[in-house]
């Protein structure tokens, strides 16, 4: 920014007369290298603590929208001060969050944090606590067991600081080799372990909620810090796994069958609103959409990220999302055993890591790593491609997809024909938001669809039927939704940049571009998702992406503010400090190398549990013994 002004000034100056052109431009020069050098002679951390404390808006709205972006430059305020800028304030904060020594090899953990400045705040590693907390129940011999190449498919080890791939069966996305590569590159720190990969979209383990809760309170009532005199600082490694005999494998029994809604429900809280409510018949019953603000919503905006995604909490997810209608494959446990995976339902026992399509540097989804051009080349619209994924889609269905109801929505012309009346029920996937709801000026007069045209560009490429249709030229196509579906050419993510909001929603689980979309667009990501990932606790939703609610009522609120010229005006500049917040964080917070410091401490966390000396091993400060 600096420099860019005195670039300016210096081309002004050049303009000028010549008997002050020089004299003041050296001074300009002078003023310019010596801003340049206090601006990077601050640390990183600063830095960011700066552009963070700016306020976005300078003084707060009304809207509810408003409110919630000034709240959560507060929250990430709150975050960033419990940083630690040291290996002892590391150590601290470890103690203080997980009420246990740190795992042998944490000071070389935070050494290659520090050398590649990744912000460290205990917070951003909740998940893998969250995520692998119920293990100490199990015995360590048991995990072993449970997590050895004997008894799963695809498995990642460590043996002797190197990474070694186990795969028996076809890894046609090929995960593997992506995980296998970033497990590799650290696997000179890492002790002897056996990582068992979920190779699938879906999310695989459900226990019930009872099973866990014991196991989360005998979790917490055993956790303590191991007396200085009795740790053990180096990890005992894995040869008796090696050693055993192939007969006394784990045998893992996995359930193929659905529905998965009521697998669900059995892992939800007892007082929860979605407990006691069964799956629909998916072939007869009809959309149950509510019409009003979502629960926990604030004035109908998503104020807790966490509970807005928890399907507990929305029993109506059972009718409008793929994964409660018909899963592409099911291959489901209610038993605890470790499987480690990209993502899933926050209710879902699987351990996350981070998801092989953002390790990739070619997919699909990494968009060739370009950039986004400036907020002003971009038009200002809402841009979406995608095929009819988010499960297998029926004639009889596919009303209850996310992804249908998504495009449907933000199709001016459909709306259009829900607003009038035209559109059939039998085609419609959606409500609209009951009057007085969302204060939107452009229902009360039939007229959303029509301003809805001239900001959408929103289509599928493909509408995935089931079964296909059997001329192959016509896979694309689908009979029952071609009526109310134009299929529109894929456009390359890089191109997509062009626009100012990218919306983002599930397919058969999480969505494989959201990375790339914080990272490299400088749009504003719109993100509806049921879906955890091991990043959650290091975003921060109305600072760094809009969150939307699941059933996307809130979108058409969402998209006025931003963008319609009526009421209080459209807030283009917000929109681009969302956008641009994005993706600084990004840059700081999911590049490789902060990926790889979760996996990493997450594999010292792992191998820990699966060690018969787990209660006494740790790491120990010098200055402590
Ligand atoms: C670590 O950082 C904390 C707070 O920033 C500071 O008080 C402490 O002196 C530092 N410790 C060392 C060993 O540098
Ligand atoms: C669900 O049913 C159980 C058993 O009948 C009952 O104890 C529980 O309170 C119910 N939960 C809700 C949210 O209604
Ligand atoms: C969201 O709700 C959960 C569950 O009630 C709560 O634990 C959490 O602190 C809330 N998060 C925020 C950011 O308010
Ligand atoms: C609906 O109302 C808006 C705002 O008052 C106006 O700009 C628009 O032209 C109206 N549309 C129709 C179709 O009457
Ligand atoms: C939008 O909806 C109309 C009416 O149902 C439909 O004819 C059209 O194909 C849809 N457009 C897209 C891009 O799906």
């Amino acid at each position: 920014m600096a420099s860019e002004m005195c670039g300016r000034f210096i081309r002004l100056c050049l303009g000028g007369h010549r008997i002050f052109k020089y004299i003041i431009l050296i001074a300009l020069i002078l003023t310019c290298t010596i801003a340049y050098f206090i601006n990077e002679s601050n640390t990183s951390a600063e830095r960011v603590d700066r552009i963070h404390a700016a306020p976005l808006v300078s003084q707060p709205h009304e809207h509810p929208i408003g409110k919630l972006i000034v709240h959560a430059q507060a929250e990430q305020r709150r975050l960033l001060s419990r940083q630690s800028h040291n290996l002892s304030m590391a150590m601290m904060r470890y103690h203080e969050r997980r009420g246990r020594r740190p795992p042998p090899g944490f000071d070389a953990w935070y050494k290659y944090a520090q050398k590649h400045d990744a912000i460290v705040v205990e917070e951003f590693f909740d998940r893998i606590y969250d995520d692998l907390n119920p293990f100490w129940t199990i015995e360590p011999r048991e995990l072993r067991r449970r997590s050895s190449p004997w008894a799963h498919e695809h498995v990642i080890s460590v043996r002797n600081r190197k990474a070694i791939l186990k795969t028996t069966h076809a890894d046609p996305m090929g995960r593997m080799p992506e995980w296998h590569r970033l497990v590799d590159e650290l696997a000179q720190w890492l002790p002897d372990v056996d990582l068992p990969m979920n190779i699938m979209d879906e999310s695989r383990l459900l226990v019930p909620w009872e099973e866990i809760n014991d196991r989360m309170q005998q979790e917490a009532a055993e956790r303590s810090v191991a007396h200085l005199s009795t740790v053990r600082t180096e990890f005992t490694g894995l040869p008796s796994i090696d050693a055993e005999p192939e007969d006394d494998h784990f045998d893992v029994r996995w359930e193929l069958m659905g529905p998965y809604w009521d697998l669900l429900r059995q892992s939800c809280p007892p007082d929860s609103p979605s407990r006691n409510i069964s799956s629909i018949d998916i072939y007869h019953d009809a959309i149950d959409m509510p019409i009003t603000y979502p629960r926990h919503s604030f004035l109908g905006y998503v104020q807790n990220w966490t509970l807005a995604r928890d399907p507990c909490q929305h029993p109506h997810l059972r009718s409008l999302h793929g994964t409660f209608i018909e899963p592409v494959s099911i291959k489901t446990t209610q038993s605890l055993i470790p499987l480690f995976g990209g993502s899933k339902l926050p209710r879902n026992n699987d351990i996350l890591f981070p998801p092989a399509m953002y390790l990739s540097a070619e997919g699909v989804y990494a968009g060739r790593g370009d950039q986004g051009p400036e907020w002003t080349q971009k038009k200002d619209g809402v841009i979406w491609r995608g095929v009819a994924s988010g499960g297998r889609n029926k004639a009889e269905t596919w009303m209850h997809f996310h992804r249908h109801r998504f495009v449907q929505m933000l199709n001016g012309t459909a709306v259009h024909g829900s607003e009038t009346g035209s559109l059939p029920a039998d085609g419609t996937t959606f409500k609209l938001p009951t009057q007085g709801h969302y204060s939107l000026v452009a229902p009360r007069n039939e007229s959303l669809g029509i301003w809805l045209s001239a900001v959408t560009d929103v289509a599928f490429t493909r509408l995935e039927c089931f079964p296909l249709p059997p001329n192959p030229a016509d896979e694309a196509l689908c009979p029952y939704t071609n009526p109310y579906f134009v299929l529109r050419a894929p456009i390359p993510m890089h191109a997509q940049y062009g626009f100012k909001y990218l919306p983002d929603v599930d397919g058969n689980s999480y969505s494989g571009r959201f990375r790339a979309f914080l990272h490299d667009s400088g749009s504003v990501v719109l993100k509806a998702t049921l879906y955890c990932e091991w990043h959650d606790s290091r975003l921060m939703p109305w600072l760094h992406f809009v969150p939307l609610d699941n059933t996307f009522i809130d979108v058409y609120g969402v998209l006025h503010f931003f963008l319609a010229a009526e009421d209080n005006g459209a807030h283009d500049e917000l929109a681009e400090s969302i956008a641009r917040e994005g993706r600084v964080w990004a840059n700081k917070v999911l590049r490789r190398a902060d990926m790889a410091l979760y996996t990493w401490r997450l594999i010292l966390e792992f191998a820990r549990l699966c060690d018969d000396s787990r209660d006494v091993l740790g790491w120990i400060d010098n200055l402590e013994s």
